[in-house]
């Protein structure tokens, strides 16, 4: 998977709809980890283990064949959780786990700084805590529904594995996560739909960041953010909006409500009506998404080629505490060359509209 995006400008991103394509060849499952006995929470997303430590797995002597199996199954499942787990993962192994499962399916092992993390020894671990992005009266919304979101979209090359682990849970409950399945929301277009929106890219800005920073009184994280491609206060990034993922091989939407802007290729009312439609697949669709409970120290792992993601926002305090280390990937890809198909297609499974 190496990206071509050191020869762009980094507000730039991918112009990879035109030129040559690059074939994309999947990786398939081995089967390696089913001694633990997963289980699939829907049809669309979520697999759970409980009878693994996770850190076991990172220290197992076949460590890279059970990593590697991890990692194409997160990139299948879209989110994989790993409950009752007797040992914390610490931010070491946090930030080894994320390099490896990255590198071993083809990534370069960047860890990505946020750029609202400055002025801390380790700004590749986000500590994560309920106001952590406290925002201005204004930009307040009422509906939970609007934080779906892929993380940071608004980087050039943005991420293909994030792994959050919480040490500390609301005593009041709550703090549930949503993930909800790129893939699945593609699959929801009509071919013609989907043949059209193939041909599009979309603006993704991070530029809600720049008021955090300013309600925090610090600047931005500036230099290079893991990737040489993701740096300055620019955090603006062109993508396709359909998105073939490099490990499955399967397309999936690749617009999300928090950072995505407009598509570049339609007037700014046809690119809102479009958005609007797209951002509904993903919010309004309980049938392509799974809602995970936490107890301390469950460690989730996703795929943020092919995912979005909400906390749910109802618990008082900040004792909802953890810790996120965030792989990069590739530059997002499309051409309708490369081969990609999607997941219902590949698994053999009906058209949505066929069911
Ligand atoms: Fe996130």
């Amino acid at each position: 998977m190496a990206t071509q995006t050191e020869t762009l400008p980094a507000a730039v991103g991918s112009l990879s709809l035109a030129g040559e394509p690059r074939k994309i060849t999947p990786l398939e499952p081995s089967g390696v980890l089913d001694k633990y006995q997963p289980v699939d929470l829907t049809p669309a997303a979520g697999r759970q283990f409980e009878t693994v430590e996770l850190s076991d797995l990172l220290d197992a002597p076949n460590a890279d064949e059970l990593l590697k199996e991890l990692a194409i199954t997160i990139h299948r499942r879209v989110v994989v959780f790993f409950k009752k787990q007797q040992k914390a993962l610490t931010d070491d192994q946090l930030k080894r786990l994320a390099r490896k499962l990255g590198t071993l399916t083809g990534g370069e092992g960047y860890l990505h700084i946020h750029p609202t993390e400055i002025g801390r020894e380790d700004n590749e671990i986000s500590p994560i805590q309920a106001e952590s992005f406290k925002r201005s009266r204004d930009k307040r919304s009422a509906l939970a529904s609007n934080g779906w979101h892929t993380d940071i979209t608004f980087e050039p090359v943005p991420s293909d594995i994030a792994i959050l682990t919480l040490t500390q849970i609301p005593e009041s409950g709550g703090g549930d996560t949503l993930w909800a399945s790129a893939y699945e929301a593609y699959d929801r277009l009509t071919p013609a739909f989907a043949r059209w929106l193939e041909g599009f890219t979309a603006e993704h800005s991070g530029e809600q960041f720049h008021q955090v920073a300013a309600l925090r009184g610090t600047p931005l994280y500036t230099d290079v953010r893991g990737h040489p491609s993701n740096k300055g206060d620019h955090l603006k990034a062109i993508h396709p909006v359909i998105r073939i993922n490099p490990v499955t091989g399967w397309k999936g939407l690749f617009v999300n409500p928090v950072f995505t802007k407009r598509i570049v290729e339609l007037s700014f009312d046809e690119s809102a009506i479009v958005l609007n439609y797209l951002f509904t697949l993903i919010k309004d669709n309980h049938n392509l998404q799974v809602r995970f409970k936490w107890d301390k120290n469950d460690v989730a792992l996703w795929s943020n080629t092919s995912s979005f993601h909400n906390v749910t926002v109802d618990y008082q305090g900040i004792d909802r505490v953890g810790h996120r280390a965030v792989s990069l990937g590739d530059k997002p890809y499309f051409h309708p060359e490369a081969g990609g198909r999607s997941r219902r297609e590949a698994l053999g499974l009906p058209k949505w509209l066929e069911e």
